[in-house]
């Protein structure tokens, strides 16, 4: 339908929008959106589907006024599942590229392109605008073209190797890859070793040759020229290693920042539930443990190997100077090792319960520190700090017993290592005297300085056994938190639906791990979409339960949640939690402005929709009596905000991104009256339009909710609105009388309490 080739992306096809799949759910879904933006958001789509990921454009969070900024169009790409990211590229990096899939190209004038192809010979791209049918062909743009239209901005996208399965396990042989990835600086070190150890060989072979000649000649300038020959060496050497000093570091850095990238990106992906169990302390000891690995790798490995060089290009030489003396060495160094390997299996034991006393230790501070408000409350800093002392005790104990332990082979080594040093002189001396061809005073002299560089390696490699089982020690720690099941492949796979928030539990049953009794206990229930449920019930009835379930924290119940008729289980794990707002007794602040903590860096929110949660979360009204109002900083801890602003704060921030699904579990419960009273007001307004579940002790703040649930022992009692479970449910007219009583002395069950405390109604 249209002949002329065009500039890609620009200009709307109304025409054309029904031969496009994508256009057909686009329209459904995003009336109205500027040309622009449909162009970039079709572009994504094309790539998306081209991975095999159907995305559905009414979940995305589409800003109709404005085109899609860079972040906001990869954040689309992510939340489909996908690895995305933005990058400058320029025509040429384009063509090199060889991967078919798509890449899409963001126009100046906010709409994009797709590359599609690229055709080598006559230099030019083949270029698709996102919202013509598949069935055009492909337009051709050079370079001087694409300029016009274009200048750099570039969306990369492809599918994710996500999933439990494809993630190899933490371990050596991981890190080890880790390390050949830079084989390059690892050839070069090689290189540079190879050349230092010839070169600090080579005078001692200069001088050995030639020191006879001087002596017995007076050859001075022989010695010059040694002397000369002797500075370049020494010179080239502290070059040398001058530059592989630089490339081991550089490499250290890289494999450290690579093995931190992984570690926390691994960390993040583990359950809460994981979190809960562990103590804070021994975790984050455990995983600091990998820097050992790291040291080791990089540097005790490394040296090793480059000392064997020196024993590779060393030991030959010295078989041809003289065999006896050579095997004496051997022997010398084989001994060493085995004194060495004696002392291996003590050394390593000592070295585990030195790693347990010093995570019990750690434990014991960072315990302290995250809960200094309840030790100093209590006063508690006595029991404490003694906890402290003894176990700083036991970990000083061990290393001073390590030690000792350590100093056995070392001293044992010792005469050993002297004799491949001074013995061989003496022995060689023996030998000279008593034999007919006689040992001259340069292979002595040889002997003396080459000796104990080929058993210094020998030894040292030896001594790399107890490191390599600290290191293995070390991976182990780390391992043990990395490579529990982690909830990566709910995160990245499963559906992606559009929530309207009708929940249904199908006889959901659940035990927390090493606990006997139910948690909850065969418990169904359905509510429709825009339901506000309240849950109640005696403390340990289930509430918190039901609701960590809904937020997919706790996986392994049987029976079936849905939500919208799918199962849980297949819906992906962070599309949900997006979905699902969660306001807890006491929620964590992050250090930065209030701003920054209510849109809590989720792109694609403005600063007015900061304002606009926050005028629902009734947190306005204070915030802009703050000394910088929405920019006033958040210590950590909040210390400068009170319970009830904080608790206000992080309601808005749970409903800045207007989930579908509202927790608030005991949300007010830490509030007093106003700050309760002030919230509860805004829960209607904040109802409207989602489903809303609270846990609340105070039946009060309930009363108008659709329906309540009342709890107990992990089992649903009843559930009907607050007339009807006064009138038919013990339980909750017990618990109603006893929260009321005060309120209407006749026993009146039925009364609302006075409104007195709800001047926003
Ligand atoms: N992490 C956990 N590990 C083991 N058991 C747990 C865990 N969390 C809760 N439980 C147990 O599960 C049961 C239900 O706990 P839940 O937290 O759901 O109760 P709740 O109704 O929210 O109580 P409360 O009103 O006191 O908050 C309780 O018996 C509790 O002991
Ligand atoms: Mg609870």
């Amino acid at each position: 339908m249209n002949d002329t080739p065009r500039s890609p992306g620009s200009g709307a096809h109304p025409g054309q929008a029904a031969t496009n799949p994508d256009i057909a759910a686009l329209n459904d879904a995003a009336i109205g959106l500027t040309p622009t933006l449909e162009s970039r958001l079709a572009a994504v789509m094309n790539v998306a589907r081209y991975h095999g990921v159907e995305m559905n454009p009414e979940t995305l969070r589409l800003r109709r006024d404005e085109p899609a900024s860079p972040p906001v169009s990869i954040e689309w790409l992510r939340e489909a599942g996908l690895w995305a990211r933005g990058a400058p590229l320029n025509f040429r990096q384009l063509m090199k590229i060889d991967d078919p899939a798509p890449i899409v190209l963001l126009l100046d004038d906010g709409g994009a392109a797709l590359v599609v192809g690229r055709n080598r010979e006559q230099q030019v791209l083949l270029l698709r605008d996102p919202r013509s049918p598949r069935s055009e062909p492909a337009v051709p743009v050079d370079e001087l073209r694409l300029k016009q239209v274009w200048s750099g901005g570039t969306l990369l996208a492809r599918a994710t190797r996500g999933g439990v399965e494809d993630e190899p396990p933490f371990n050596f042989a991981l890190i080890a890859r880790m390390v050949w990835t830079d084989k390059k600086i690892l050839r070069d070190i090689a290189i540079a070793s190879v050349t230092i150890t010839i070169l600090s060989i080579i005078p001692i072979l200069i001088v050995m040759r030639t020191i006879g000649t001087v002596i017995q000649y007076h050859s001075v300038a022989t010695l010059e020229l040694v002397t000369v020959l002797l500075i370049v060496a020494v010179f080239f050497e502290m070059l040398l290693s001058w530059g592989r000093k630089l490339l081991e570091v550089v490499m250290a850095a890289k494999l450290d920042a690579r093995l931190n990238l992984m570690i926390f990106d691994r960390l993040l992906a583990l359950p809460i539930e994981f979190f809960e169990r562990e103590q804070a302390g021994v975790l984050s000891y455990k995983i600091s443990q990998v820097y050992k690995v790291r040291q080791f790798l990089t540097g005790r490995l490394m040296n090793t190997f480059i000392d064997m060089f020196m024993v590779a290009l060393l030991l030959p030489l010295l078989f041809y100077m003289d065999a006896t003396l050579a095997w004496t060495i051997l022997i010398a160094a084989a001994m060493i090792a085995s004194i060495i390997g004696v002392f291996l299996r003590p050394m390593g034991a000592m070295t585990s319960r030195i790693i347990a006393a010093e995570s019990a230790k750690n434990s014991v501070m960072v315990e302290s520190v995250y809960g200094i408000r309840t030790v100093k409350a209590l006063a508690l800093e006595p029991t404490r700090a003694a906890d402290w002392d003894r176990k700083v005790a036991h970990t000083a104990d061990l290393n001073i017993r390590a030690s000792q332990l350590a100093n056995w082979p070392a001293t044992l080594v010792m005469p050993l290592q002297r004799y491949s040093q001074y013995g061989v002189m003496i022995l060689g001396s023996y030998i000279a005297l008593n034999s007919n061809n006689p040992v001259d005073a340069g292979t002595l002299f040889g002997f003396m300085m080459l000796g104990g560089r080929v058993a210094g390696p020998l030894v040292s490699l030896a001594g790399v056994m107890e490191h390599v089982q600290e290191a293995q020690a070390a991976v182990y720690q780390v391992a043990s938190v990395l490579n529990r099941p982690n909830e990566r492949r709910a995160l990245t796979h499963g559906l992606r639906p559009r929530f309207e928030g009708a929940i249904e539990f199908d006889d959901v049953t659940f035990r927390y791990e090493g606990t006997k009794t139910p948690a909850l206990d065969r418990m169904s229930f359905k509510i429709p979409a825009g339901t506000m449920l309240g849950l109640v019930g005696r403390s340990g009835s289930g509430k918190s339960t039901v609701t960590r379930l809904l937020q997919g924290i706790n996986r392994d119940y049987s029976g079936a949640i849905k939500i919208d008729g799918n199962d849980m289980r297949e819906i992906n794990l962070r599309h949900l939690r997006k979905n699902f707002g969660m306001v807890l007794q006491d929620n964590f602040l992050f250090r930065g402005s209030v701003r920054e903590n209510i849109l809590a860096g989720r792109p694609g929110l403005s600063f007015e929709d900061a304002v606009q949660a926050a005028r629902l979360a009734g947190a306005e009204e204070f915030i802009e009596r703050l000394p910088q109002g929405y920019d006033t900083f958040i210590q950590e801890g909040s210390p400068n905000l009170s319970g009830g602003q904080k608790q206000r704060l992080a309601i808005a921030r749970a409903i800045v991104s207007d989930p579908r699904v509202l927790i608030l579990d005991e949300a007010t419960s830490a509030l007093d009256p106003e700050s309760e009273a002030l919230v509860n007001a805004n829960l209607l307004r904040i109802a409207s339009g989602r489903t809303m579940v609270i846990v609340s002790h105070r039946l009060s703040s309930l009363i108008d909710c659709d329906l309540i649930m009342v709890l107990d022992h992990g089992r649903t009692m009843d559930i009907g609105t607050h007339h009807e479970l006064v009138e038919r449910c013990a339980i909750y007219r017990h618990l109603w009388l006893q929260q009321n009583r005060h309120l209407d002395p006749e026993g009146n069950a039925y009364a609302k309490p006075a409104p007195a405390l709800n001047p926003g109604e």
